[in-house]
């Protein structure tokens, strides 16, 4: 059988040799990854092991060290993330960031552009769609983990992304809002986004992501499908220690 390249216009994130020291920890260790337009891209590893740091430094809350991060055939490495949010690339994070003293309503417009009429309209009919709507002028504050979680998910869909990246979005989620938020996922997909996802969740990371990057120790131990990086012998000795 022969093995065909990827074309380079399937590939809409590429980071290569990417590295980010923070005083004596190498938390981001010479580290390369792929993401496939229009896919789920999944990154595991070990708590510590610089996942989230990657994120940050595709996202532009750091600047690394050395390296490139190409994202739509340009050069990121170093761009704010106001720069890189522009290009259409967006996030949640580990620990949501909601506004606390707004309503969800507030949440979620105010990261549109200032002359977009219809962003309470949208926001609403976001909210509609997974049964929401009855949360629209509570404060976030109030809401339970899981709904900011979700709150923080939908707030993405306000603004025209076509990279999300989601830090740990099932961490400490009960099932009924998991379901929620895997919803969302299934519905960026058809709406032809693409998805960078890190979560301890394996169950979810087999089942969602086509390809899944191993991280250890800042560095990409393993990469490959699913099935690939479940038998990898290093795979089994990160989280195993066997
Ligand atoms: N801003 C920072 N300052 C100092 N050390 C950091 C900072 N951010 C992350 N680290 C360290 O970098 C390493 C990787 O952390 P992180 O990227 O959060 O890992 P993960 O998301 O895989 O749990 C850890 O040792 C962490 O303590
Ligand atoms: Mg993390």
């Amino acid at each position: 059988m022969s093995r065909v390249a990827p074309l380079a216009t399937d590939i809409i994130l590429q980071a290569q040799n990417v590295s980010k020291r923070f005083g004596g920890i190498q938390a981001v260790d010479n580290a390369s990854l792929q993401v496939g337009r229009g896919k789920i891209t999944g990154v595991i590893g070990p708590n510590g092991s610089g996942k989230s740091t990657m994120f940050n430094l595709i996202t532009g809350l750091e600047k690394p060290d050395s390296g490139q991060i190409i994202y739509k055939g340009k050069n990121i490495a170093g761009k704010p993330s106001h720069i890189v949010n522009r290009m259409g690339m967006g996030r949640t994070f580990q620990l949501t960031r909601l506004f606390g003293t707004m309503t969800v309503l507030e949440n979620m417009t105010v990261v549109t552009k200032e002359n977009f009429g219809g962003a309470e309209a949208l926001a609403r009919e976001l909210l509609a769609n997974l049964g929401l709507s009855r949360l629209s002028n509570e404060y976030a504050s109030n809401l339970s983990y899981g709904q900011q979680k979700l709150v923080e998910f939908l707030r993405l869909s306000m603004i025209e992304s076509d990279l999300i990246l989601l830090d740990e979005p099932f961490a400490g989620v009960n099932p009924v809002m998991e379901k929620k938020l895997l919803e969302q996922i299934d519905a960026w997909i058809i709406e032809g986004k693409t998805i960078l996802l890190t979560d301890h969740e394996m169950a979810i990371m087999m089942e969602l992501c086509e390809s899944i990057f191993v991280f250890d120790y800042g560095s990409v131990i393993a990469h490959g499908t699913p099935a690939e990086v479940r038998e990898d012998r290093r795979v089994m000795e990160a989280y195993f220690g066997s």
